[in-house]
């Protein structure tokens, strides 16, 4: 299929253009360095920053600790879930980052926090975290409303890789994320080329994600678009991790429409996990419908990680296409919502 074509067959189940929002990814990473230069955020130590939210306000931390990879100079970790682990104190920040500010999981670890006297940012377009954040006081850092939450990993990566930087968890990276910016822009072009052909290549079979260091959080990064743009069931793993217990899945066969080995290889990867993916690769070959290595382009951690990301996206949009499903459509996870809401 022509690029053209491909973008025209999403067009045609995307009423709520979320197209636009993975082509103007790069226009996020700007505007979120100025949102946060504009929330006047003052330097302060911490032993460590936690970044706490679901799904797709969760997914910008992990990319950003990939992204800063040896660079990290004091833990930073991704919490999904209702509590902070016991050892989060008063020398520790805590983002609480929710797009709509109604998450219940992040605002119990907004109230997790609180209790322990750890240092309160926000990430949010507004809601009940926005208000609460406000009343102590908190940095609120406001994200743009109207869009799905996973549309705007952008600036859940942008504002983590700034607040890491401002606790003394990480250099400053603004200036690698503009560059990033400017290099996604014109890779554009190309990516939609290549998710056309991925997006053929998986075809009606169930796509199985892994990746390593930088690519590990981007493989599950495309697996939960895959679940939410095209409704699709996919999984995601890590090497070396995979070399011990999935591979030994892919023995036991397919099933019928098969699997479509899918591996994020990147250049700053060791050379053992470029061995690893190899021979992996070959064993998963005899069972898999398709494999296929996907190989990173980009100066900078960022601009990799960010190039894959939107590749994937843009699969999830060609498969979501292809199966006829509008992309924005979640229903399951807003009528799971509404269930904890009323119980
Ligand atoms: O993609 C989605 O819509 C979900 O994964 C949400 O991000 C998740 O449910 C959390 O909601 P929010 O981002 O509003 O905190």
């Amino acid at each position: 299929m022509s690029a053209e074509g491909f973008l025209d067959a999403i067009r045609a189940v995307d009423p709520t253009r979320q197209l636009d929002d993975v082509l103007t990814l790069p226009d996020q990473l700007s505007d979120a360095i100025w949102r946060y230069e504009g929330a006047a955020i003052s330097r302060r130590e911490s032993t460590g920053l936690i970044v706490a939210g679901m799904g797709g306000s969760a997914i910008g931390g992990e990319l950003a600790t990939a992204v800063i990879g040896e660079r990290l100079r004091a833990p930073i970790l991704v919490v999904r879930d209702y509590a902070l682990p016991a050892w989060v104190d008063e020398r520790w920040t805590v983002l609480c980052s929710s797009y709509s500010g109604e998450t219940e999981e992040t605002l119990a670890a907004f109230e997790d926090a609180k209790r322990r006297g750890a240092a309160i940012y926000a990430a949010t377009t507004g809601g009940a975290l926005a208000e609460r954040a406000r009343e102590v006081g908190a940095p609120v850092v406001g994200v743009p409303g109207g869009r799905q939450p996973r549309a705007v990993i952008g600036y859940g990566m942008a504002i983590t890789c700034e607040l890491a930087a401002s606790v003394g968890a990480s250099p400053g990276l603004a200036g690698e994320i503009e560059r990033a910016a400017e290099f996604l822009r014109g890779a554009a072009d190309s990516l939609v080329e290549l998710a056309a052909a991925l997006t053929e290549t998986i075809g009606d079979s169930t796509p199985i994600v892994a990746g390593a260091d930088l690519t590990a959080p981007v493989a599950y990064r495309w697996k939960c678009q895959f679940n939410e743009n095209a409704k699709l069931h996919s999984w995601s793993a890590e090497l070396p991790e995979l070399d011990h217990n999935e591979i030994v899945g892919w023995q036991g066969g397919a099933p019928e429409d098969g699997f479509a080995a899918i591996f994020l290889v990147d250049a700053d990867q060791s050379e053992r996990i470029t061995e690893r993916t190899r021979l992996t690769a070959g064993l998963v070959e005899r069972a898999a419908r398709s494999v296929t290595l996907v190989a990173t382009k980009g100066e900078t951690r960022t601009e990799r990680a960010l190039w894959a990301v939107m590749l994937g996206d843009l699969i999830s949009l060609g498969l979501a296409a292809r199966r006829g499903v509008d992309p924005v459509d979640i229903s399951s996870i807003d009528e799971l919502k509404r269930g904890l809401a009323a119980s």
